[in-house]
């Protein structure tokens, strides 16, 4: 076997596996002929972007959610393609499952099945070299922790409540550690459930799709002073701060072209009074989504009118580049999500992040709210050099894997935390 051989693939396969939500997602093996094998799973969305790319799934099976034909398409098209390819060869790989599919949205082959396979391979070259994950995404100039986002209460479509803002979340920059953000985020996730219980009952303290409470709030303001009154409470005040990810697409009328939110309905440029109401009255320092998927100009305009708060592109952008730069033309955002199955490969993604900091937008690498125990999105986070990652509570497998992992980065493998300078 020659040193090229050792490299390249020989086997590819697919598996139906199940996510947090309890619905089958896809699992894609990779093995190389020098016999290093990886997986890479596809995580999925709820309140997804109208521009992602589209998951193959079996009409006829799961309630419309099963991935038989997802796994028929690894084994029938994407490994006779890649077979024989050099795992190191990212591009070239992604750029055949790109080509194989032939679809601007990648619903020939599927999404799930190329961002599945896409990670494998990345997987599996990082281990066939010996180095670490994030190593061999971000070469030597991987070397920061970003600042976590901890969705702690969730509504809008991943909570029972009647919240229309989807995610409250906490931003422990304040920190000189990675470890001790997380564990400042655990006291006040606890906190928050004994003050749900005492002021609403036991019921409530059942967890929303990314492991946040969902409790009978009924308003934004409601639940931002519940968190802003607990870490108070705990003396953090100053080192955590407030986010909020709207997903506005959910709450937008659009035949009134009205925001139904908090029992009224707002026109844009009412909601973005509130908005800057509620950054007036709160340490409010991100907003994601804040408008519709559409509304760039909306965007734009509260981007140009608030300082000391990044707002954040997610279903605007799907991590596509040809949406980023009608935003970054308009200077619509201050930051990027950074989800890779939103656009199916690597290549794809990793191209998106570059012309996002060229145009000064802070990255976010995150999770979706189906998910997997693969810790690959910490990973991710740091070869990127992302300013934040965004993973939910600090709370059930699959979101905790990835805060494990990045405490394993910090404390085996060294790397600084980001703290107050993202
Ligand atoms: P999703 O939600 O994974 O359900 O799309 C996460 C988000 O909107 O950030
Ligand atoms: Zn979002």
């Amino acid at each position: 076997m020659t040193l090229d051989d050792f490299y390249s693939i020989k086997n590819v396969d697919g598996l139906e596996i199940v996510d947090s939500r309890g619905n089958p997602t896809i699992r894609v093996f990779v093995r190389t002929v020098g016999g290093i094998a990886a997986y890479g799973d596809a995580p999925a969305g709820a309140s997804k972007g109208s521009r992602e790319a589209i998951e193959v799934r079996d009409p006829d099976r799961v309630g419309g959610m099963g991935v038989e034909r997802a796994v028929k398409n690894v084994r029938d098209y994407v490994y006779p393609a890649i077979r024989g390819m050099d795992v190191r060869d990212q591009l070239a790989i992604d750029h055949t499952l790109i080509q194989l599919d032939g679809t601007p949205n990648k619903s020939k082959i599927g999404g799930n099945v190329t961002i599945a396979t896409s990670i494998a391979v990345a997987k599996v070259a990082a281990k066939a070299q010996g180095v670490e994950l994030f190593n061999y995404i971000g070469g030597s100039s991987a070397n920061l922790i970003p600042v976590p986002l901890l969705n702690v209460i969730n509504g809008g479509l991943h909570g029972g409540n009647k919240l229309k803002v989807q995610e409250f979340i906490l931003i422990p920059a304040g920190f000189g550690e990675f470890s001790e953000s997380l564990i400042a985020s655990v006291e006040i996730y606890r906190k928050l459930k004994q003050v749900i219980i005492s002021k609403y009952g036991k019921i409530y303290s059942g967890l929303g799709d990314e492991g946040g409470y969902s409790p009978p709030l009924e308003s934004v303001d409601q639940a931002l002073e519940l968190l802003s009154s607990t870490i108070e409470e705990l003396g953090f005040k100053g080192k955590v701060s407030l986010g909020i990810d709207a997903a506005a697409t959910d709450f937008f009328n659009t035949s009134t072209e009205k925001y139904e939110i908090d029992g009224r309905a707002l026109s844009p440029g009412e909601l973005l009074d509130f908005y800057i109401e509620l950054a007036s009255k709160y340490d409010l320092v991100y907003m994601e989504d804040p408008f519709n998927e559409n509304d760039l100009q909306s965007f734009a305009e509260l981007n140009s009118k608030v300082q000391n708060m990044v707002i954040v592109g997610d279903d605007l952008y799907t991590t596509n580049v040809e949406y980023l730069r009608k935003g970054l033309r308009l200077r619509a955002t201050g930051g990027v999500i950074v989800k890779p199955n939103q656009v199916g490969t690597l290549s794809e993604t990793y191209q998106f992040c570059k012309e996002a900091l060229d145009g000064f937008n802070k990255i976010v690498v995150s999770h979706r709210s189906g998910e997997t125990e693969d810790s690959f999105v910490a990973d991710l986070a740091v070869g990127l050099s992302a300013h934040f990652v965004k993973t939910g509570a600090p709370a059930r497998g699959e979101r905790t894997s990835k805060y494990n992992r990045l405490l394993e980065i910090e404390k085996i493998h060294h790397l600084r935390y980001r703290g107050k300078s993202a």
